[in-house]
């Protein structure tokens, strides 16, 4: 009786104690992750001034530079045109331009996020609003290039086309 009962005051104590340990073992994991997320956190913010450009995304793209759709002759051969996505269209579509030109893409949106690609080129910007995304390109061939939305942006998002006409004579 004496032995079964001094058995069990050890087991007792030795439960008591693992108790302790992972108690303190557990306050130290959660303590030490939760340091390191604010940790992160902090840095992120500080050091690399990452933060969620709330303003910028709430900047009318209307007050870009160009006005949407605009296209500019910048050389012999070259043009900027400032592309503008809306809930569903391309803008500007049908675009026109000579065999041989260099487009420099300057692509916004006015609404959500939508994605910038020619089919057939490697054009692909995304277009982001109150941000605009740089692409060039040169149109060597003629023919006639589809501008789809590769980025999901609600209902109509598979039908939102453009279009680009690359004419068979040089500028
Ligand atoms: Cu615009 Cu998908």
């Amino acid at each position: 009786m004496s032995e079964t009962g001094a058995s069990s005051a050890f087991e007792d104590a030795f439960h008591k104690a693992a108790e302790r340990h992972e108690r303190a073992w557990v306050f130290l994991a959660v303590t030490m992750l939760t340091l390191l997320l604010a940790g992160t956190m902090f840095l992120v913010v500080y050091a690399y001034g990452i933060v969620v450009r709330t303003d910028g995304f709430r900047r009318d793209p209307a007050a870009l530079d160009a006005p949407e759709g605009s296209v500019v002759k910048t050389g012999p051969n070259a043009y900027t045109v400032t592309v503008v996505a809306h809930l569903w269209r391309w803008s500007p579509s049908p675009l026109r331009i000579p065999k041989g030109a260099t487009v420099t893409f300057r692509v916004t949106s006015a609404d959500v996020l939508h994605g910038f690609a020619i089919q057939g080129t490697t054009v692909n910007v995304t277009a982001v609003p109150g941000i605009t995304g740089s692409v060039t390109y040169t149109f060597n061939r003629p023919g006639t290039f589809n501008i789809v939305c590769n980025e999901y942006c609600g209902l109509e998002h598979q039908g939102m086309l453009g279009r680009i006409v690359v004419t068979g004579d040089p500028a």
